[in-house]
């Protein structure tokens, strides 16, 4: 079949790979039908979050339709799934509470040897682990495009939001206008925050502003003089790093007020955080690490979100390539011409 490898540093490549087969207890294969690139793949490329063997299939943001099952699974072939890229068990404490990121047994689709060495989905077929817990059927009135995100981005923002605290009233800032932040935006919106976006590059919170709505500050390095402005004085009362990048987050720390909260849903690797330890202190800096999302925890409310039409995802697909231009569809999502690239195999 074919699918996307790993190349090497920075690099991606379309090749033809054996296709998967039913390997444990509780999987099923899954056909393809739409896949997309997201932001993590390219800290995978970069070596930023390490692991990624070259010549892995990457990818894990998919949707299709279940084609084999193996014993222990209710989805039966045919049946139209969406696929989480986290994969949790199911069966041990954190996931009997909801609290799916923190699964013992984590893994996740397409991210290399550190997240259980699972092959990805920006392929014809992926087969996916306990497939009740990590597939989520959907009905036919959700086109592709519409349901994708579930998996990942849309929850992901979602799942942001939430950790905010953040209400009808408040004012948020999200750092970054990627489909991360983007969601994140949207999805604080949808409860009735202020949300301001920023990023440093002005043409995508030009994007932003002018395809969503969004009230934005595009292409300053330090937003929150521009934040204090929109403000009156006060600042915002919570914001969100949705870049993965230590300036990002230090802006987002800048743009709140005193005991004003962050959550840090970009992902990280091996930096490392210089903090003015008296000034967090004093100020009450209430730093919120995120994880990987709890999609399992929010997808339901994110197809309510779809399917009431208070989130149309599909204003942020930018560019739609066949799977076989995927090194084509890189190239445009890493040098920010495209918002979103989705992939038909
Ligand atoms: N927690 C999770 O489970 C989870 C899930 C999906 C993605 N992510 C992470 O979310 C992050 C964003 O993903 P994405 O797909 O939107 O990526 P992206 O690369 O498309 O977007 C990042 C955006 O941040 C902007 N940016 C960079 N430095 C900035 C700065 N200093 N200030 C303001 N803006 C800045 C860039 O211009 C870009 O628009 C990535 O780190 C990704 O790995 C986390
Ligand atoms: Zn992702
Ligand atoms: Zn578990």
């Amino acid at each position: 079949m074919r699918a996307v490898v790993f190349a090497g540093s920075g690099k991606v490549r379309v090749d033809d790979v054996a296709e998967p087969t039913l390997v444990e207890p509780g999987d099923a294969l899954v056909r393809v039908d739409l896949g997309s690139i997201c932001g993590s793949d390219l800290h995978l490329l970069s070596g930023k979050t390490p692991g990624l063997k070259p010549g892995s299939v990457i990818g894990h943001e998919f949707l299709g339709r279940v084609t084999e099952v193996a014993d222990g699974t209710s989805l039966t072939a045919g049946d139209r799934v969406v696929g989480s890229f986290l994969i949790a068990c199911g069966s041990c404490d954190r996931c009997a509470n909801g609290r799916f990121n923190f699964c013992l047994k984590r893994r996740a689709l397409g991210t290399g040897e550190l997240t259980g060495d699972l092959d990805g989905a920006q392929a014809e077929y992926v087969r996916v682990p306990v497939a009740d817990v990590n597939l989520r059927r959907i009905d036919d009135s959700l086109s592709d495009e519409r349901a994708l995100f579930v998996g990942d981005i849309l929850t992901t923002g979602i799942y942001g939001a939430r950790l905010t605290g953040a209400g009808d009233g408040d004012v948020a800032v999200v750092v970054g206008a990627g489909p991360v932040g983007l969601f994140a935006a949207l999805a604080l919106r949808r409860i009735g925050t202020r949300v301001i976006v920023v990023d440093t590059n002005a043409r995508r919170a030009s994007w932003a502003a002018a395809v969503l709505g969004l009230e934005v500050v595009g292409g300053a390095e330090h937003p929150e003089e521009a934040i204090v402005n929109l403000t009156g004085g006060a600042k915002a009362d919570v914001a969100i790093d949705a870049v993965g990048a230590i300036p990002a987050l230090k802006a987002a720390m800048r743009c709140v007020r005193e005991a004003g909260r962050v959550v840090v849903l970009g992902v990280y690797g091996a930096e490392r955080l210089d903090l003015a330890m008296g000034r967090a202190w004093v100020s009450g800096l209430d730093l919120r690490f995120a994880g990987m999302a709890n999609i399992q925890g929010h997808w339901a409310d994110a197809l309510d979100a779809v399917s009431a039409g208070e989130i149309d995802p599909t204003t942020l697909i930018t560019h739609r390539l066949s799977l076989d231009d995927a090194e084509q569809g890189y190239e445009l999502f890493a040098s920010q011409e495209a918002i979103k690239v989705v992939l038909t195999p």
